[in-house]
């Protein structure tokens, strides 16, 4: 039977994990030498995919049973390609290629001008994967972690509640005019997945983030998913740091113990964590295809799924 695409449905997501967790088991157990097993992706991650963007999550299929996945989410005008695998036995049969394929097709006909993404910086053969299809290599990724205590929330930080979220696409535009991010926004506080928060100065709000809490979820940590400072921010340290201390608040709330960040190695945010006590832990490369525009100012942003 030939090989089938199709976009993923309620009776593959439990196919498709098992997929994803045989193919980065296996690069987990070539990486150290002896068999691991990889976490498995839990299903409301899958299922947020679906939710955000259901015509970018395709299985690819082979006699019936899913041999391969693609997410692919479009925000305005960029796109962002991840996670990406194909189960050890249907590798290097151009699964993965055409899986690729049916990503960048379905993103550029969402109107992106530009398709990010991050692999495993010392993965020579994903980079000629991905440079194979036209991506290149733009950059560095940090990786960042934390233990937190959680402390009170600053007091120039404040968890946004839902019609604030829904009204926040003209602050949005002016931080990052490639993007149409409310929708991406309202999903992760719908879904349970994480919670905006902003930080305000007597003008108003300079800063936001998002926190993603999983707190439908048992698990230890919580990953800053995306951190905007406003380009006319006075103190952007300052709103920085605060909203830092605000996610870890809110993610120790939820009984999360850790914190994740990722983030690009240029510019001064990388420091500014590091000096409240981030760790890296490693490092990835972002690959571009077309033209991504980052915000205006200094931010926590990653186009890994
Ligand atoms: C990377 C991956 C999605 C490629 O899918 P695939 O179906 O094996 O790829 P294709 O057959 O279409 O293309 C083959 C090319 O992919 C690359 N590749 C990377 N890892 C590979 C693997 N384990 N096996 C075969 N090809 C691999 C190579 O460039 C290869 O070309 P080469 O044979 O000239 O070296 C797949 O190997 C995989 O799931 N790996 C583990 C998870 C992963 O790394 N995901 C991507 C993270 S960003």
């Amino acid at each position: 039977m030939p090989l089938m695409f199709t976009p993923l449905t309620e009776a593959d997501i439990e196919q498709s994990i098992d997929a994803a967790q045989e193919a980065w088991s296996r690069m987990a157990s070539l990486d150290i030498g002896r068999p691991v097993a990889y976490p498995r992706r839990t299903e409301l991650i899958v299922r947020a995919y679906m939710d955000a963007d259901p015509e970018g999550s395709v299985v690819a299929r082979q006699d019936g049973k899913v041999v391969g996945n693609i997410f692919c989410h479009a925000w305005g005008d960029i796109g962002w390609i991840g996670p990406l695998e194909v189960e050890p036995f249907s590798q290097g049969q151009g699964v993965g290629t055409r899986l690729l394929r049916h990503g960048i097709a379905y993103l550029r006909r969402s109107g992106c001008k530009g398709i990010g993404l991050e692999t495993m910086a010392n993965k020579e053969r994903n980079l000629r994967f991905y440079r194979a299809e036209g991506f290149e290599v733009v950059g560095e990724m940090e990786m960042l972690e934390r233990s937190i205590d959680g402390g009170p929330m600053p007091i120039s930080v404040g968890v946004a509640g839902r019609e604030e979220v829904a009204g926040m696409g003209p602050w949005l535009r002016q931080a990052w005019p490639a993007t149409t991010l409310v929708p991406s926004l309202l999903q992760s506080c719908d879904m349970g997945m994480g919670r905006v928060l902003l930080h305000r100065d007597q003008e108003g709000v300079d800063g936001m983030a998002l926190v993603h809490t999983f707190e439908r979820e048992t698990g230890n940590h919580a990953s800053i998913r995306l951190l905007l400072i406003h380009p006319d921010c006075v103190q952007p340290e300052s709103a920085f740091t605060d909203l830092i201390r605000g996610v870890e608040s809110c993610a120790k709330a939820c009984g999360r113990n850790s914190m994740v960040a990722r983030l690009s190695s240029d510019g001064p945010a990388t420091g500014w964590l590091s000096s409240i006590g981030y760790r890296s832990y490693g490092s990835s490369t972002r690959m571009v295809l077309g033209t991504l525009l980052d915000p205006l100012a200094p931010c926590i942003l990653s186009f890994a799924g």
